[in-house]
């Protein structure tokens, strides 16, 4: 176990991720709570993953400004006592994926959403990935400023949607333009009259009171109220989080669960962000700490290149400088320089043999097949393939059939993007062919004999994945349908991790 002073900086840890559909005002949130930690002083600071709506199209330009957020990737401050660490994920669906991975990264998540717009696909999708890691989840209600939906309709919304049982915690004294303020309920205004006193009465005959630990398992999600534009209801949500939201979680291993009190240092890349500029080809590899200390210049042992490796200049970030780091506790990240060692997934540890779970790979919506088109330069395109897939850019497949090459995408921005990066980081072609499919399933069976004939049947559908696993690959709702009536003895999953 580690001495106790360390102890203490680990329970102080909250690292938790805010996510939502584009707009619900996730950057304005993010932004109200640096100034309450007091890590900047004026609204407007935070340039953050904000894709800016003008340039969606234009993914040369997000990337410039995924370049500018490497410094808001992890945004450190500390309030009132406790140490914060908000990991940014991006705001465009075409990098989902890195959003998902993230996810895995933290200990909790606050889930904010519009009054008006109610429960969008984003946040949808998004909360599945939390209900199936268990992760803890606080819920925001913004723009309570403006004309929007019934906040009991909300509330069986989010239960609906989310799928999750709900409380709130706060509630808001008027709504649009009669909107003044919101109290934390055990803490609510005497004398209250009118339509207030008649919601009160409600709120208390409906809802459960809140149960720390339904929270703690995921199945309880305590709702706030408020209009982050306008300070209003955040600081409810911020002393709220600090005194309930998770520290640093105990975390499963292929071989063990590792404990963040433990002496050993154990920690797990998830997330590598390439520098564009071809003159630098360097990388920040992201590390969440799962145990014990992190400290500069010291041996730690990549588990899967089976090799020490030490780190001059490892990074931390506070606020929005990213400054070098002595030492780190569970619960943070880290970001170590990086020039191709690394991939999404890579464990480093005091020297134990550790494979982290939890980062599952999820069906891309898109699917291309990838050729080369510089016969000279087949070498370069493999290489670079390889290594993009490594830094989690997108996902490759290969044809049990043809043994042709498949990427797999979220959006259509990843395939300029690897195109763009073959060509200026690798000097190689490549060509793309249209793919007709529906999804990705990883398939899994207790019945060998029936798992054998599916592929058998199946050949032409039948792909395997970077770590040799499995895939069909269904070109239709349909066929996939069909292919789960006729074979009941298969699992059709959706995630690698199952
Ligand atoms: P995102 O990161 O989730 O995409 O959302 P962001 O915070 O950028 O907010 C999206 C828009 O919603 C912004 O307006 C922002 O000012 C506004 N907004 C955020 N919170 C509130 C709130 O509580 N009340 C009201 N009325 N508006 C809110 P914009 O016009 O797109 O940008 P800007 O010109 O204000 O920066």
């Amino acid at each position: 176990m580690l001495p106790s002073a360390d102890q203490n900086e680990i329970l102080r840890r909250r690292t938790f991720a805010i996510i939502s559909h584009p707009d619900a005002g996730k950057t304005t949130l993010t932004e109200k709570l640096l100034l309450y930690g007091g890590a900047i002083h004026v609204a407007g600071a935070v340039k953050s993953n904000k894709i800016r709506k003008t340039a969606t199209s234009d993914w040369m330009e997000i990337e410039k400004q995924r370049g500018i957020s490497v410094a808001t990737s992890v945004m450190g401050f500390d309030y009132s006592g406790y140490h914060i660490n908000i990991l940014d994920t991006p705001g465009h669906q075409d990098f989902a994926e890195d959003t998902f991975r993230t996810l895995t990264a933290v200990d909790s998540a606050i889930v904010v959403i519009d009054s008006a717009k109610g429960v969008e696909t984003q946040t949808r999708r998004l909360m599945e990935v939390c209900r199936m890691r268990k992760t803890p989840v606080m819920v925001f209600i913004n723009k309570m400023d403006r004309e929007g939906k019934d906040p009991f309709d909300l509330m069986d919304e989010v239960e609906r949607e989310l799928q999750i049982k709900v409380t709130p915690m706060s509630w808001a004294n008027g709504q649009g333009l009669k909107f003044e303020s919101v109290f934390a309920l055990n803490q609510r205004p005497k004398d209250v009259s009118g339509k207030l006193a008649e919601d009160l009465e409600m709120v208390d005959g409906v809802y459960p009171e809140f149960d720390k630990e339904a929270y703690l398992r995921g199945e309880l999600a305590p709702v706030f109220f408020g209009s982050a534009y306008k300070t209003i209801g955040v600081q409810e949500l911020l002393d709220f989080l600090v005194a309930n939201a998770p520290s640093p979680l105990a975390v499963g291993a292929e071989e063990r669960v590792v404990e963040p009190m433990e002496d050993k240092f154990t920690a797990f890349c998830f997330k590598i962000h390439a520098n564009m500029d071809p003159n630098h080809r360097s990388c920040i590899a992201f590390f969440k700490i799962c145990s014990g200390k992190f400290l500069r210049n010291t041996y730690y042992y990549h588990v899967r290149k089976d090799q020490q490796m030490r780190f001059a200049a490892p990074t931390c970030f506070m606020a929005q400088k990213k400054e070098t780091v002595d030492e780190a506790f569970a619960g943070d990240v880290v970001g170590l320089p990086d020039t191709g060692n690394f991939k999404i997934g890579d464990t480093l540890t005091s020297g134990e043999k550790l494979h982290f779970k939890g980062l599952p790979s999820f069906s891309p919506e898109m699917f291309k097949y990838i050729d080369n088109a510089d016969p000279m330069k087949q070498k370069q395109l493999d290489k670079g393939v390889n290594q993009l897939m490594d830094e989690g850019v997108a996902q490759l497949f290969v044809s049990q059939l043809n043994g042709r090459k498949i990427i797999g995408t979220v959006g259509q921005l990843q395939f300029e993007v690897i195109q763009y990066r073959l060509e200026h980081e690798y000097q190689a072609k490549c060509k793309w062919q249209p793919l007709q499919m529906y999804k990705a399933c990883w398939i899994e069976s207790d019945d060998d004999a029936e798992l054998d004939m599916f592929k058998k049947r199946k050949a032409q559908y039948m792909a395997t994945d970077k770590e040799g696993r499995d895939v069909f690959m269904a070109d239709s709702a349909y066929v996939l349908n069909m292919a789960q009536q006729d074979y009941k003895h298969i699992q059709f999953h959706f995630t690698s991790e199952f």
